[in-house]
């Protein structure tokens, strides 16, 4: 059973960032299935599979089910982190939604600001919200990495609670630390696409007349593109 369990490339890297042995929850679940590999894999003690909607939870439940592991992931209706108390919890993983949904999640939060949480990211748009977001509310970048998945490009991230807010240059709100390491070639399609919705943007502004704006948006492109040389 274990080893026909398969992530996809985008999940696996958020259960790549689990610390093992650790109490996880998942939120906005769906299938189940970063809890469901993971514990497959032993790499955790327990897990809360939650999701604001039923039928989700349902289709969690089956899969728990299927692969017998009823005991290790509970399944729990809750709207973010609402219904999640923080003792039953070390890792919080957000994967599959905007940039913008995970902030609004993790900013109402009662227990957000603990500093032996971890949150695992995965934003699929506006992720340059979600980084700025965390900078400016004492969230400090653990690790960010890009991966390749069906074609596209994603990034995942760990942000721990450090209760000071970071410097984030405005470059670093649009590719985090990617261009600090090595770029391996998701990363560089990473820096490229933000390089494209840059170049939208930019387009959006003209329309509008907002000279400072674009002035702003080619900063950060030649900042980019330096990182692609
Ligand atoms: C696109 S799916 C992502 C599933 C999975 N995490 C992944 O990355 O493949 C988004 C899921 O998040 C759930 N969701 C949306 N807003 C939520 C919230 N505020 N709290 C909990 N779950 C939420 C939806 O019901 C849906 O099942």
């Amino acid at each position: 059973m274990k080893n026909k369990f398969k992530l996809s490339n985008r999940l696996n890297l958020c259960a790549e960032m689990v610390t093992i042995g650790s109490r996880i929850t998942d939120i906005g679940t769906d299938h189940a299935y970063v809890p469901i590999w993971l514990a497959l894999n032993r790499k955790i003690k327990s897990a809360l599979a939650c999701d604001i909607r039923n039928g989700p939870l349902k289709n969690a439940s089956k899969n728990i089910e299927k692969y017998n592991l009823s005991d290790i992931i509970k399944t729990r209706l809750s709207d973010g982190l609402l219904n999640i108390s923080e003792n039953e919890t070390d890792e919080i993983i957000i994967a599959g939604m905007g940039g913008n949904i995970i902030s609004s999640i993790i900013s109402r939060c009662h227990w957000k600001n603990k500093k032996n949480k971890a949150f695992i990211l995965q934003p699929m748009k506006y992720e340059e919200r979600l980084r700025e977001f965390l900078a400016e509310n004492g969230y400090k970048m653990e690790i960010e990495k890009a991966v390749i998945c069906s074609g596209k490009v994603y990034t995942a991230m760990k942000a721990v609670y450090v209760g000071i807010p970071q410097k984030i240059e405005n470059y670093e709100k649009y590719i985090g630390k990617l261009g600090e390491n090595n770029l391996y070639p998701a990363a560089q399609s990473y820096i490229k696409k933000q390089i494209k919705n840059l170049k939208n943007h930019i387009k959006g502004a003209q329309s509008e007349n907002l000279c400072s704006l674009q002035d702003y948006y080619s900063e950060i492109i030649e900042k980019l593109q330096n990182f692609l040389i």
